[in-house]
């Protein structure tokens, strides 16, 4: 009987909590980043059952200090690991507190058909019941899925499978602490079985424009955060400080009447991107707050995710007019 050859999978490892270490067996005290990918994969003996696996270890940090050049390393080795015949999928270790920007950085600019997974952990590697294993296992066994190719970037946590594009962290204490909600997960993991329920429609990886070896510097683009009575002068200095300021508006991108003027007069060259600070719904285009139609929606793309792609609109020089169409395909 012909045995299948065993895949392989490339890790590409950050830090994070998945390799953070405290305490034995408490989860709240730690330092994330401080273990090596090798020392968790020895804790998980069925994982080399599932493929042949080799780390590179990009860097080694939490993720809230993950910098520009961090993402641009990680860019550079999954593209690298893709030319790679001797790898089948990519697996990328990053902590949770900002998975999801990462994720969707990478989901915009990676040259990348091969299976790409993120994974993370909520308790450090020493905690008792620690859920990186699960999820690292997990997100090999999704990288060695031919199911997993071609949908950009993806992420396993707690047994869901999520779109490098939606997910969101929205707890800060339990290991389930992912979700994406309208548009639901791309499946789910039952061990090392993927079940799919739908694709990602959006552009990514090697139908996005941003997916080209030429990396310019990123744009410099800051969020501002709508509340009631928030400082319509901070605005105005950011809009002549950065590229781009992100609105993180109230309800569907809204604002106060304060904060409408200062758009209404700023003539100046930074692009305003119009969100929703809340986690559902969406920002469109808006004859009451924006009548001048001087921002741009971002539609669902939470501020921190429409940030990102400002950032490479603006770094690639897209142009003004093509900026609405841009937010509805990304
Ligand atoms: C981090 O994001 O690096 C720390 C928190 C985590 O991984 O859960």
């Amino acid at each position: 009987m012909e045995t299948k050859p065993k895949k392989r999978i490339a890790i590409i490892s950050t830090g994070g909590t998945i390799a953070g270490s405290g305490r034995m067996g408490e989860a709240a005290t730690y330092r994330a980043g401080t273990l090596s990918v090798e020392s968790i994969l020895s804790s998980v003996s069925s994982i080399q059952e599932l493929a042949d696996l080799e780390v590179f270890s990009v860097c080694s940090k939490d993720s809230n200090d993950i910098t520009e050049e961090d993402l641009f390393r990680i860019k550079v080795k999954a593209e690298e690991l893709e030319q790679d015949d001797r790898f089948d999928g990519i697996v990328i270790t990053h902590g949770t507190d900002t998975l999801e920007e990462t994720a969707f950085f990478l989901n915009l600019v990676l040259n990348v058909s091969k299976p790409i997974v993120m994974t993370g952990a909520m308790r450090p590697a020493t905690a008792t019941s620690a859920d990186g294993p699960m999820n690292l296992y997990q997100a090999v066994a999704l990288a060695a899925n031919p199911k997993a190719e071609k949908m950009g970037v993806l992420a396993v946590l707690s047994d869901t499978i999520y779109s490098g594009r939606d997910l969101t962290k929205v707890n800060s204490i339990k290991t389930d602490a992912f979700e994406v909600g309208d548009p639901g997960p791309i499946g789910y993991m039952q061990d090392d079985k993927a079940y799919l329920i739908h694709a990602p429609y959006r552009r990514h990886t090697i139908y996005s424009r941003f997916a080209i070896e030429q990396i310019p510097r990123l744009a410099r683009v800051e969020i501002y955060y709508v509340h009631a009575q928030s400082d319509p002068d901070l605005l105005a200095y950011m809009l002549e400080t950065y590229d781009g300021v992100i609105i993180a508006g109230s309800g569907s991108g809204n604002y106060s009447q304060e904060i409408r003027e200062v758009i209404e007069n700023y003539t100046g060259p930074a692009l305003i991107v119009r969100t929703s600070r809340l986690l559902e719904g969406a920002a469109f285009e808006s004859p009451v707050f924006d009548p001048l139609k001087k921002t741009i929606p971002a539609h669902r793309l939470s501020p921190h995710k429409a940030r990102i792609l400002t950032q490479l609109a603006l770094s690639y020089g897209v142009p003004r007019e093509e900026m609405l169409a841009l937010f509805r395909e990304y």
